[in-house]
């Protein structure tokens, strides 16, 4: 699943080939092929140093450099007033919290295209959750269709968005209830947003069982840019923010909200630490997806 090729010609072979054009005779007096292999070792010492720290580097990049793209919870939040985002719902496979989601009509949840692996994995929604330990007003629906963007792939961050179409629709209440999507346009920088989840409370820390939300501030896009570089962040389809507390893995697939509008979708954080300043979170900017999302849903709010 991780995309990240290395070439093999990059990596420089010892030229240990000659010990294995030797005359068998040679081979048989295995104190000269000690020695020898200890005066090659002894003249090509810093260039054997070289390549085992490249195969050392090599093994560590992917954990250096890739990014977290499932579950990303909030780090540093506080506890949501219970029910005070009726949209907010928890996105679950065999009744397991794995991505947030959020209600965007009576029968459409969005949340990011990577917290669905393909067929033939189903997931469950449940809506009106609070603790999701205790179901008080909580319920869950199944997913009648899943609505992965046709341009996602696992292989890249982009794109990550989808809708899920709800087998019934739901009925809005105090606890139940959608958040309307952005219009058209950008959200700009340094706009005071917000995310919420049940996602991990520290990185390397447990998940949570009640609803926890943060403050978040939107960074320009040549800043999010400078940051992440374009081989992850594209300006034209994602937003990225920073606050005090922010995502962390189980949080994918919530939304990023300003005002009163979902603007973005949790998409990806830094696999080392969550809301790293040096690599801020980021989201996929629904209001680029505007036309693609009216495809299915045309009365839309
Ligand atoms: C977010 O900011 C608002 C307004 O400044 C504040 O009232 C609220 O407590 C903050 N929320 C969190 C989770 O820090």
């Amino acid at each position: 699943m991780y995309c990240i090729r290395f070439a093999s010609s990059l990596m420089p072979r010892p030229t240990l080939h000659s010990y294995f054009t030797l005359p068998p005779m040679y081979l048989q007096d295995l104190k000269h092929v000690w020695r020898d292999t200890w005066l090659y070792v002894q003249e090509h010492i810093v260039f054997i140093m070289i390549i085992i720290s490249l195969l050392l580097l090599a093994s560590l990049l992917p954990h250096l450099t890739f990014t977290a793209r499932v579950n990303v919870d909030i780090v540093n939040g506080k506890e949501a007033k219970p029910h005070s985002r009726p949209y907010m719902v928890s996105l679950q496979k065999d009744k397991k919290h794995i991505c947030g989601g959020f209600l965007i009509s009576d029968e459409f949840v969005m949340t990011a295209a990577h917290c669905w692996k393909g067929y033939p994995e189903i997931l469950t929604v449940e809506v009106g959750a609070h603790d999701l330990w205790k179901s008080e007003v909580s319920y869950h629906v199944e997913v009648k269709s899943y609505i992965s963007h046709p341009h996602y792939t696992f292989c890249s961050q982009w794109n990550d968005i989808m809708l899920l179409r709800l087998q019934e629709k739901v009925k809005l209440n105090d606890y139940v209830n959608w958040i309307s999507l952005p219009k058209e346009g950008d959200v700009s920088g340094d706009t005071l947003c917000s995310v919420a989840g049940w996602g991990r409370l520290r990185t390397k820390g447990p998940t949570s069982n009640r609803l926890m939300e943060a403050n978040t501030t939107t960074i320009n896009h040549e800043e999010c840019q400078r940051k992440w570089g374009s081989k992850y962040f594209q300006a034209s389809q994602m937003i990225c923010a920073y606050g005090h507390g922010g995502s962390c893995l189980g949080d994918s697939g919530g939304p990023l909200v300003c005002g009163n509008t979902a603007v973005g979708v949790t998409s990806f954080v830094s696999v080392i630490r969550c809301n790293a300043p040096e690599r801020p979170n980021v989201y996929t900017k629904i209001s680029a997806y505007l036309p693609w999302i009216h495809q299915f849903i045309r009365n839309i709010k």
